[in-house]
């Protein structure tokens, strides 16, 4: 398909112009609590196209369908079980994706064929209001370049993708700044496949305890979740919090900390992710932290690990994948 360029990215809060885009099957970014997302009519393949094309993302990597209020599950799951009802219940709209049976409806370009399609009702009131003024979902990956870090800001959006689509729909920064949590089913068991925006502790609090499997690299039932993405420009290691900096790489080198260190030389760039070792602080800040050394001197990024707990596990689960090995 040929690329539809466009002069200008314009940056808004217009949910008609956004709309109007999407309607004549555009990609548009949109804000959502946990990153933005680059939407596009679920329903549509040559909309969905749009996407991956823009995007440069392989066409084996399925895109989650988000919808504006649960009666949509049933249009476009073949069934709701009990277990994924119960999670929906208490957590809709929010950071969480559930993978069930998919109907017909879906194109198979958006599950990359796969027999399963991913939904969230996200709880941003702006991709509410959006949603609830379409007649059809969006598709909607993460609005960046296939293999970086996930935009947390419309700038972030306009910085990547400026050229490529209409319009950015800017709902300010996103509040939780990872993404959502997948469940999938396999039989009546409920399986985590990423770590994401709503926490393990809270999901097992609902569900019981929970198998988690993620995708180091290509896994039939999550196919893109590789191992290189979050990827930061910078090479990036993992250090254990308060450790000393390993002298591999020249000064200036970035810092990552989960909180303010003052134990360092200079030409340590230290960006604290929060002030006190607050986790919910830190997963916010944490993809501004990688963009923020991308733009700097450093020569690489040293990043502490948090603890496994919490929005911890997402964070700790992003690096690692960020991280050289
Ligand atoms: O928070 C989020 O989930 C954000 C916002 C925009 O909603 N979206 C997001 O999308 O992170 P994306 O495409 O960057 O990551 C979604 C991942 C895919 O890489 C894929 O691994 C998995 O979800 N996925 C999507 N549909 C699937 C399907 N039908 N079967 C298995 N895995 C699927
Ligand atoms: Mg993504």
């Amino acid at each position: 398909m040929q690329h539809a360029m466009h002069d200008q990215t314009d940056i808004g809060t217009d949910l008609g112009v956004a709309a109007a885009w999407l309607r004549r099957g555009e990609p548009v970014a949109i804000p959502t609590e946990t990153v933005y997302g680059l939407a596009a009519n679920a329903l549509d393949p040559a909309a969905v196209a749009r996407i991956f094309e823009v995007k440069n993302r392989p066409t084996f990597d399925p895109l989650i369908v988000h919808v504006g209020a649960l009666e949509a599950v049933e249009r476009y799951a073949l069934s709701f079980p009990p277990a994924a009802r119960a999670l929906a219940a208490r957590f809709w709209p929010g950071p969480l994706t559930l993978l069930l049976p998919k109907r017909p409806e879906i194109p198979d370009l958006v599950t990359a064929g796969l027999p399963r399609v991913a939904l969230r009702w996200p709880a941003h009131p702006v991709a509410q209001a959006l949603l609830q003024s379409l007649a059809f979902p969006l598709a909607a990956p993460s609005a960046n370049p296939f293999g970086y870090v996930s935009p947390t800001t419309a700038q972030h959006v306009h910085d990547q993708l400026q050229g490529r689509i209409p319009y950015i729909l800017d709902g300010g920064p996103c509040s939780i700044g990872v993404e959502s949590t997948i469940v999938g089913f396999e039989g009546e068991e409920a399986v985590v496949y990423r770590l994401g925006g709503l926490p393990l502790e809270a999901l097992e609090a609902v569900a019981g305890p929970l198998r988690v499997q993620l995708n180091q690299n290509s896994n039939p039932a999550a196919p893109g979740m590789l191992s290189s993405h979050y990827a930061t420009r910078k090479p990036l290691f993992l250090i254990e919090p308060g450790a000393p900096l390993p002298n591999t790489h020249p000064l200036p080198v970035g810092l990552l900390a989960l909180r303010p260190r003052a134990d360092l030389p200079s030409g340590v760039l230290t960006i604290p992710l929060s002030d006190n070792g607050d986790l919910s602080t830190a997963a916010q800040r944490l993809f501004w932290a990688m963009r923020q050394f991308d733009q700097t001197e450093v020569t690489a990024i040293y990043a502490e690990r948090c603890p496994e707990v919490g929005l911890g596990r997402a964070i700790n689960d992003r690096l690692r994948r960020a991280a050289v090995v």
